[in-house]
């Protein structure tokens, strides 16, 4: 039993922040954003507009996709670095504006990684047969913990949800997947404010933000999906040339060349949307294979690598028959 995927959905908040714009608030310049990152424009959230909200919209229009209701969903898991509230969870939250009734809800954070780790373990639910009809979401909205004075990192980030829905199959879907982390890099990428640490500084209005050592992240991101692309294929028993299209995190163009150069795949078969995200952290990968879906680029049969680096670290991948 394989779990397949039978809808995808996606949405974007409609304020939309140009390099154009940014030039006005920092001291950058639209080519030294594209040239370093890839990025030209990202969607920005708008104050009325949160994590959850963004999630059951994405949601809605997956399971319009799939054909399914509320009634038919049996589990529900996002995964966000960014939570409305530190309790009731995202999912949860979801789940209420959608009406779906007295089922598994969680939401996990494992920040960039956050919708590779949700469809991992969604697809262990459905091989189980603990699951018919799973809603796996990653949604974020990132940019509220932003410092739009510091030019190193308020140019890369943007906000957005993207939603599958998985349902159990005879015929191959989710391939394999691969979750993994090492907690030894966490201070080279993290938001250090929160409940149990942090909370008095932010009450007494630290000028809380991401921290990031940019060019120590890159490095690693690229060998460590380097490795990860050889892991899964290994791991699924198939050659790089099986691979139709990559649909990688959107963090940077760089990056994503970088991977794609690994698999020998050219440019046209990897599925580019930070150009026009940003880097939207959890929500980027089905953020970017919904738009590939939608516009007609990745077809039914296809073979699908997905792939993901971020804070934590944490990283992760998922094979996948479409
Ligand atoms: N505009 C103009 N100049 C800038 C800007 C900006 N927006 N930001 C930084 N600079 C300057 C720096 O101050 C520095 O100037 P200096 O040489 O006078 O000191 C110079 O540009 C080079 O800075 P670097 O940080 O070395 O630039 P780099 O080429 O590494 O690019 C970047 C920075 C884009 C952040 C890159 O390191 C990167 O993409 N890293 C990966 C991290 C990432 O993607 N993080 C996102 C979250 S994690 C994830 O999703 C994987």
């Amino acid at each position: 039993m394989y779990a397949r995927i039978a809808g995808t959905g996606r949405y974007l908040p409609p304020k939309v922040l140009t390099n154009a714009d940014l030039e006005k608030m920092v001291d950058t310049t639209d080519e030294w954003i594209r040239t370093r990152t890839g990025i030209q424009r990202r969607h920005i959230a708008g104050p009325d507009e949160t994590t959850s909200s963004m999630a059951t919209e994405a949601a809605r229009n997956a399971m319009e996709m799939a054909g399914v209701g509320p009634r038919d969903i049996d589990l529900v898991v996002v995964g966000t670095t960014t939570p409305d509230v530190v309790f009731p969870n995202v999912a949860t939250l979801v789940q209420a504006n959608l009406g779906i009734r007295d089922t598994p809800a969680f939401s996990l954070e494992t920040a960039c990684s956050g919708f590779v780790y949700a469809l991992g373990i969604a697809d262990k639910f459905i091989r189980l047969g603990d699951s018919k009809c799973a809603l796996v979401i990653g949604a974020e909205c990132i940019t509220r913990l932003v410092d739009w004075t510091d030019r190193g990192t308020c140019v890369l980030f943007g906000d957005g949800a993207g939603a599958v829905i998985l349902k159990p199959s005879e015929e191959p879907g989710i391939l394999t997947t691969i979750l993994s982390a090492d907690g030894a890099y966490g201070d080279l990428l993290s938001y250090p404010y929160g409940v149990s640490k942090g909370f008095d500084q932010l009450r007494a209005g630290a000028p809380a933000a991401i921290q990031m050592k940019g060019n120590e992240v890159f490095k690693v991101a690229v060998n460590t999906l380097s490795r990860l692309v050889d892991q899964t294929l290994a791991k699924a028993g198939i050659d790089r040339e099986a691979i139709d299209w990559l649909v990688p995190h959107q963090a940077n163009l760089r990056i994503i060349q970088a991977a794609a150069k690994k698999l020998e795949l050219p440019m046209k078969q990897v599925v580019v949307t930070v150009t026009d995200h940003g880097n939207t952290s959890a929500a980027s990968i089905p953020l970017a294979l919904d738009t590939a879906v939608r516009d007609g680029r990745i077809k039914r049969g296809q073979t699908l690598l997905l792939e993901t680096f971020g804070g934590g670290f944490t990283w992760g991948s998922a094979l996948v028959r479409y």
